[in-house]
């Protein structure tokens, strides 16, 4: 991939795009999200509104973060055309991801809009497997806030920094994959896995690393009496 692919964004809306990304960060809008590796953007272009996910300039992280997010870059592109993923513009001057805007709530949302959560959970599934058929796995499912629901409750599956484009469909690729789906019944069923139905038991298979994430969680619980923490800050709440 080239270092600037961002060719499907026409020139005025290119150059609407650097000047306001020579703007001094402050004057641009709050970040939607930002954290050590860089931040992501909201730029309301003379084409519509994009994306900008921008790899953090300071030193040390620099270099890895560009790195990252050109991965990040290249997964879009392996899975651009997926429905329900968001369309890539690809890299602009190695520094930011410009991906097409998809309006919907986050799925961490309590009032995320959906309705038919069977079928929301069956779109998801959907789309994982697109990405799978591309050696792509997504590797950050269970955070609920990589997924959107549109306003007619579709899935929208987003952030590819985690993911993995897959050389072959080899051991790493296979248990990846198993992860993805894992992390699939974890957000459907909100980690009650003891109420998975027949039809998606096949979904769920803790892999032993899983497991003993599991089994150091429930020792961590125990040692910091979270139990009787919520308890007590429960009762507190209700004085
Ligand atoms: N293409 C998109 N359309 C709409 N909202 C998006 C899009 N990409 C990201 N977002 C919003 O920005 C947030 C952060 O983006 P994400 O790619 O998850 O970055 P991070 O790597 O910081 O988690 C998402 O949770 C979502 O709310
Ligand atoms: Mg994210």
């Amino acid at each position: 991939m080239p270092a600037d692919s961002a060719t499907a964004m026409n020139q005025e809306e290119e150059a609407a795009l650097r000047e306001w990304l020579a703007s001094d960060a402050d004057s641009r809008n709050t970040p939607l999200s930002a954290g050590y590796q860089g931040s992501v953007y909201l730029f309301e272009g003379p084409a519509g509104p994009r994306i900008i996910k921008e790899a953090i300039d300071t030193w040390p992280q620099r270099l890895l973060a560009r790195r990252m997010l050109r991965r990040e870059a290249g997964a879009y592109d392996r899975v651009n055309g997926i429905p329900g993923i968001p369309g890539s513009f690809g890299m602009l001057d190695d520094r930011y991801l410009v991906l097409e805007f998809v309006p919907g709530k986050n799925l961490r949302d309590p009032d995320n809009g959906i309705t038919d959560r069977e079928a929301f959970f069956a779109g998801l599934l959907n789309i994982i497997k697109e990405i799978h058929a591309r050696d792509v796995t997504h590797n950050d499912l269970k955070r609920k806030d990589n997924v959107l629901v549109t306003a007619s409750g579709e899935p929208v599956l987003l952030d590819f920094g985690m993911a993995v484009c897959h050389r072959r469909q080899g051991f790493f690729y296979r248990l990846l994959k198993r992860m993805d789906y894992n992390a699939w019944i974890k957000i459907k069923y909100h980690y009650a896995t003891d109420q998975i139905t027949e039809a998606d038991q096949p979904y769920y298979s803790p892999t032993l690393l899983e497991r003993g994430f599991r089994q150091l969680r429930r020792f961590w619980r125990i040692i910091t009496f979270r139990q009787w923490r919520k308890a007590r800050q429960r009762a507190k709440s209700s004085r």
